[in-house]
């Protein structure tokens, strides 16, 4: 197996996303985020563990001074050239909670790409400057392009893929699982959980990160409620044939509600419409989780949404104690600061000051 450092871009480019994944493992823990396919089971449960613990020292001063130093020697750039709240904030939260200085660039008209400069000689230029690069980008692939630039460079630091095109999500995918474990630690944990996932599926690389890291465990079951023209691409179908997950494609989002152990709803990903306002002739209206709904829904099960909403849950739901979306966007926080603490090698640290304390 080679490794990222080592590979020519052309031969990683075509490799599949688990060839890919495992290339990208160093030592057992990551160093550049870039797919959700390259966390194995055993990673992403000490990734949680490390969040809980964090989240545990987190609650007093002396804990948060103690946290605050241990990347107090890093800085951080955040490119984030497509709209985002939740990922940039919680991952600006996250470093500040670390001690980890930020620059950013959101808006490629006031940086030098403006004037016709390079992704590549851009993101070489914040590596000169800065010690992590976490990057959102409406294009597919360009973290995994960049990361590859950067391992070839002489200063190779670590890019995290915050969202790339329609295809990875990994963080997103990491702060799911770290809510479904949490909210499963009582029931067994996430094996043998039935997901149903609802609303635009085809674009959605919340969902497409997620349904693939949900393979890691025994016996899950997924179901795709959605409209004809959102349902789940063959990409995702073929990945969970390969791997022998059980799944099922459904219209029916009322009928598949009382099966979920998680409900993760998504909104319309209007921004990839071919045409403009061809997604407004898709009729969502079904796949929208109402008061009405809470009633055949399990007593333990949990709603998700990655967020932003535009109508898929409506308030009156926020109160319901299954409602999770607003504790699994605070998860985010927790999961990126563990994930960074563990990129830098910090987590022994946090571990040994828990266990003293
Ligand atoms: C998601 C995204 O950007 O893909 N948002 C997020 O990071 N929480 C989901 C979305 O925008 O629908």
């Amino acid at each position: 197996m080679q490794t990222f450092d080592r590979i020519e871009w052309e031969v990683f480019r075509n490799l599949d996303l688990d060839g890919k994944g495992r290339c990208l493992t160093r030592e057992g823990r990551p160093f550049h985020v870039l797919l959700a396919q390259q966390f194995s089971r055993a990673e992403l449960e000490e990734l949680g563990a490390l969040a809980t613990s964090i989240r545990r020292i987190a609650k007093d001063r002396t804990g948060m001074a103690f946290l605050r130093e241990r990347l107090s020697d890093k800085r951080a750039m955040l490119y984030f050239t497509q709209p985002s709240t939740r990922t940039f904030l919680s991952f600006c939260a996250a470093c500040q909670i670390l001690g980890i200085q930020i620059g950013e660039v959101r808006d490629t008209a006031t940086s030098s790409e403006f004037k016709g400069e390079t992704k590549e000689d851009s993101v070489r230029t914040f590596s000169s400057y800065f010690d992590l690069i976490v990057m959102r980008s409406q294009e597919s692939g360009l973290a995994e392009r960049m990361a590859w630039v950067l391992s070839h460079a002489d200063r190779p630091v670590p890019i995290i893929n915050a969202g790339s095109g329609r295809d990875q999500h990994p963080t997103q995918a990491l702060l799911d699982i770290y809510t479904l474990q949490r909210s499963f630690e009582h029931q067994g944990g996430i094996d043998g959980k039935t997901i149903v996932f609802v609303g635009d599926l085809l674009r959605g690389r919340t969902v497409r990160s997620l349904s693939s890291v949900l393979t890691n465990y025994e016996g899950v079951r997924q179901i795709f409620a959605a409209p004809e023209a959102f349902q789940v691409s063959d990409d995702i179908t073929a990945m969970l044939e390969a791997r022998g997950a059980e799944f099922e494609k459904t219209a029916s989002f009322e009928k598949v509600i009382p099966l979920a152990d998680a409900i993760y709803m998504t909104r319309v990903q209007d921004e990839w419409d071919a045409v403009k306002g061809e997604s407004s002739g898709v009729d969502v209206s079904a796949y929208c989780f109402t008061a009405a709904h809470l009633d055949a829904l399990k007593p333990n099960a949990i709603i998700m949404h990655p967020l932003p909403r535009r109508g898929e849950i409506s308030v009156e739901v926020d109160g319901d104690p299954r409602a999770m979306y607003w504790r699994q966007m605070r998860n985010g926080m927790w999961i990126r600061t563990a994930l960074i603490a563990q990129i830098f090698e910090r987590d022994g640290e946090i571990r040994d000051y828990e266990k003293s304390g």
